[in-house]
């Protein structure tokens, strides 16, 4: 979708945190059968990081993730009109971005939850361009954060190998058409597919004892892994061509491909359908595996601070996953 907007939205800067505790492939395979050579070939994967410890939830990676990336800006915590957390692993149903807003003392920004698994930080960044175009807020944090391994089976070979915590941040101002970063976007939603990807609600098998109500708690991640794998490389292809063509960009004017970081071969894979070549594509999965709505931000930050993505660089950026969701936007940076 092409912006008919009255205003454009300027990146300020990125910011992220992972956990310091490791796990590696090989550590894995003494937990569940599989080998360290199995999970590389396969997905690219060599590591990932876990948040340990007692107490500790995404409210505390999205939070250093933010402070990371505000620290980069002149603006204060009070200058935030808006704050959407992108997260499928609250530490609170009700939401959790509300701690965040009181950690950062970011008392002006209304503060909310966006599930959208591992889309969520796309589908935030748009909606997030959205309150910016129109001019009802001037500054915008997203943040991508997930703690999977809390939900995680780790006796599941199927899922335990994939995944990993972390977080990332973005802080977006409104500003002159001219300035304008976000050029556009392309979001899905294929409810029908659900099944395929899902961290569903469990009821008990018998209701409550006086009330006809069935309660019961949230089960572990469960994934067909060779559907989902067929969706992202046939949909996300797609998505990116409708956003490009929307845009009048050609596939040979983007610098950049930042995928959700899922499986090498996915991203790869992606990347040749559409011929760009591959070291064009943004890839850290190697060290931090599947971060659920963090991988685009994590990978974001890590290319910006390391030189990789440079002023007027084309980087299309996209998400699959849950949902099923997937999703692209189209960025021009300016340093
Ligand atoms: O955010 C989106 C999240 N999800 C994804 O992106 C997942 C997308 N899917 C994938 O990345 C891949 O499907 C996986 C990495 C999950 C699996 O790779 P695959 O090449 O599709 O393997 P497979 O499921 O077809 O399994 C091949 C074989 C099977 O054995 P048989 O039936 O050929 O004897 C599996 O039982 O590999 C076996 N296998 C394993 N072996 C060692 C499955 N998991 C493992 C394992 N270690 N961890």
């Amino acid at each position: 979708m092409t912006l008919l907007s009255m205003q454009g939205v300027k990146i300020l800067a990125t910011g992220s945190a992972i956990p310091h505790s490791v796990l590696n492939n090989h550590q894995i395979s003494n937990m569940v059968e599989t080998s360290d050579d199995w999970i590389t070939t396969r997905t690219g994967i060599e590591e990932r990081r876990l948040l340990t410890g007692e107490n500790k939830s995404v409210v505390d990676l999205g939070t250093l993730a933010a402070l990371k990336a505000i620290s980069k800006t002149n603006i204060s915590p009070l200058d935030i009109d808006l704050i959407i957390l992108a997260t499928s692993s609250p530490n609170d149903l009700f939401g959790s971005a509300s701690q965040i807003q009181a950690r950062l003392n970011a008392s002006k920004a209304v503060a909310f939850d966006l599930t959208a698994a591992c889309s969520g930080f796309v589908f935030g960044v748009v909606t997030a361009s959205q309150f910016l175009q129109t001019g009802s807020y001037k500054v915008v944090l997203v943040i991508g954060a997930d703690v999977l391994s809390k939900w995680t089976n780790w006796s599941d070979r199927n899922t335990c190998i994939l995944f990993g915590d972390g977080a990332g941040a973005i802080v977006l101002q409104n500003c002159s058409l001219e300035k304008n970063q976000l050029l556009g976007f392309q979001l899905n939603t294929d409810g029908l597919h659900w099944n395929h990807l899902k961290l569903s609600y469990k009821e008990e098998s018998k209701p409550h004892s006086s009330l006809n109500i069935y309660q019961g708690s949230f089960n572990y991640i469960s994934m067909n892994g060779k559907e989902v794998y067929k969706f992202a490389v046939s949909q996300v292809p797609l998505s990116i061509m409708k956003c490009l063509q929307s845009l009048d960009i050609s596939v040979s004017e983007i610098n950049w491909l930042l995928l959700h970081q899922a499986n090498e071969r996915i991203l790869t894979a992606v990347a040749d359908k559409l011929s760009i070549s591959r070291s064009k594509v943004i890839m850290n999965l190697n060290k931090y595996g599947n971060t659920s709505a963090a991988s685009i931000p994590l990978a974001l930050d890590e290319a910006v601070c390391e030189h990789k993505i440079v002023n007027n660089d084309i980087v299309v950026v996209s998400g699959f996953g849950a949902g099923l969701t997937w999703g692209t936007f189209v960025l021009q940076w300016r340093s």
